[in-house]
């Protein structure tokens, strides 16, 4: 079957593809049609944060769709309460009201209508660099006005501060601020950890003028950082805190989640989706917690990215191309002088699957179950295609 042909001739194109047809996984594994092994540094932008086919996970959703696919958050159901009550033993103490869509960028849309009805303030302040999703809401606090500009007016009251910046930050906000949003790893942009005493200033900014403080986890959070939460680098609770991505184990599942004294502010209707907290979702949610939180998957992704980091440094020293290596535990960036478009192809070419930020970085969203010898082979593969690239671009 060539899905390829048949998928560009139905999909609208709205995504840049890369020209590879999986069919399966294994780990960070991927197959294509033809067999061919791929190592998978996409994990579908971060979602396959225990790889593909994880045996635990794959049973607790089997059983669920045994028992009841789906099930409206009218109605109460025993697998999103075990999720729920699961989910909460993992934040902290008050931080422990949840809010429960499909996508990151829902998990965002509701910090932002909620932000907006528990201050009765309007205005959002938003990074320099930040990307939130694109849905109407969140994409009007992302950044990059080659997302924003062809879908103009957007949502009115946001500004944008200097990621980094105290003083942007202050200047950007008024009495009217409902909240500030931030990413405690900027992803898309390219991989920037938040400077410490940016955080730490925010918390003692948004205190002293009743400002809420939301931090984006969709892509730095759940272990993949090397902490279970990104914010716990900086040592900062927020308000509100938005998940998405693995939080499902591979399903759609996003959670918003807020303290309760901004919870008892909302009401039945005020935020709602048909399709949230599917019983599917939620058992498979479940798992990849327990999975998570029962192996301390966040050392892993330490250990294992402090390595990968180590690495990709070797290929910095041989490499004049690469400028840069970023990054948290398994939340890696490499950024070349080039645009990498061509390395990423011809890395894809050699089986292993990177990702972009921006036309000059590449990214790596590996599971955190890869294994040692696959990040070699990653770097092996990495350092062929940058002495090509080098080579053609008569640098050596
Ligand atoms: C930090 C952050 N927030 C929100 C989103 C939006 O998530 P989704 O694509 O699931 O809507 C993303 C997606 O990459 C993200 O990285």
């Amino acid at each position: 079957m060539d899905a390829m042909k048949i998928e560009d001739g139905f999909m609208v194109p709205t995504y840049q593809r890369y020209p590879i047809d999986a069919v399966r996984g294994r780990g960070a594994l991927l197959y294509d049609q033809s067999g061919k092994e791929y190592v998978d540094c996409m994990a579908g932008y971060g979602v396959a944060i225990l790889g593909h086919h994880n045996e635990y996970v794959l049973g607790a959703i089997r059983e669920q769709i045994e028992r009841l696919m789906t099930c409206h958050s009218s109605l109460y159901n025993d697998a999103r309460a075990e999720f729920l009550e699961r989910l909460v033993s993992l934040t902290p103490k008050g931080l422990d009201k949840v809010y429960l869509g499909n996508s990151g960028a829902e998990a965002v849309e509701a910090a932002f209508k909620f932000a907006r009805k528990c201050t009765g303030r309007k205005e959002v302040v938003s990074m320099v660099g930040a990307y939130h999703g694109k849905t109407m809401g969140a994409l009007s606090l992302t950044w990059n006005e080659k997302y924003r500009r062809p879908f103009m007016p957007l949502v009115p009251g946001v500004k944008f501060a200097k990621f980094g910046s105290l003083d942007s930050v202050r200047d950007a906000m008024s009495g009217d601020t409902a909240a500030v949003i931030v990413e405690p790893v900027q992803g898309e942009r390219g991989v920037y950890p938040a400077p410490k005493e940016f955080i730490r200033g925010l918390r003692e900014l948004c205190d002293e003028r009743g400002v809420l403080l939301i931090f984006d986890e969709v892509q730095c959070g759940l272990a993949r950082t090397g902490r279970l939460w990104a914010w716990e680098h900086y040592g900062v609770v927020p308000d509100v805190m938005t998940l998405g991505k693995g939080l499902g184990g591979g399903l759609p599942l996003s959670a918003t989640i807020l303290r309760e004294d901004l919870a008892s502010k909302l009401k039945p209707g005020d935020h709602t989706v048909t399709l949230g907290g599917n019983p599917v979702s939620c058992a498979s949610g479940k798992a990849t917690l327990d999975y998570i939180a029962g192996r301390r998957l966040w050392e892993r992704a330490e250990r294992l990215g402090r390595y990968f980091k180590s690495r990709l440094e070797e290929l910095k020293e041989r490499h004049r191309i690469v400028r840069e290596v970023r990054g948290l535990g398994l939340m890696l960036a490499l950024e070349l002088r080039f645009d990498v478009r061509r390395v990423l192809l011809n890395a894809l070419e050699r089986g292993v699957i990177l990702l972009y930020s921006g036309r000059n970085t590449i990214r790596l969203l590996p599971p955190l179950v890869i294994e040692r010898r696959q990040i070699d082979r990653v770097v092996e593969v990495l350092d062929e295609v940058l002495k090509f690239e080098e080579r053609d671009r008569g640098l050596v």
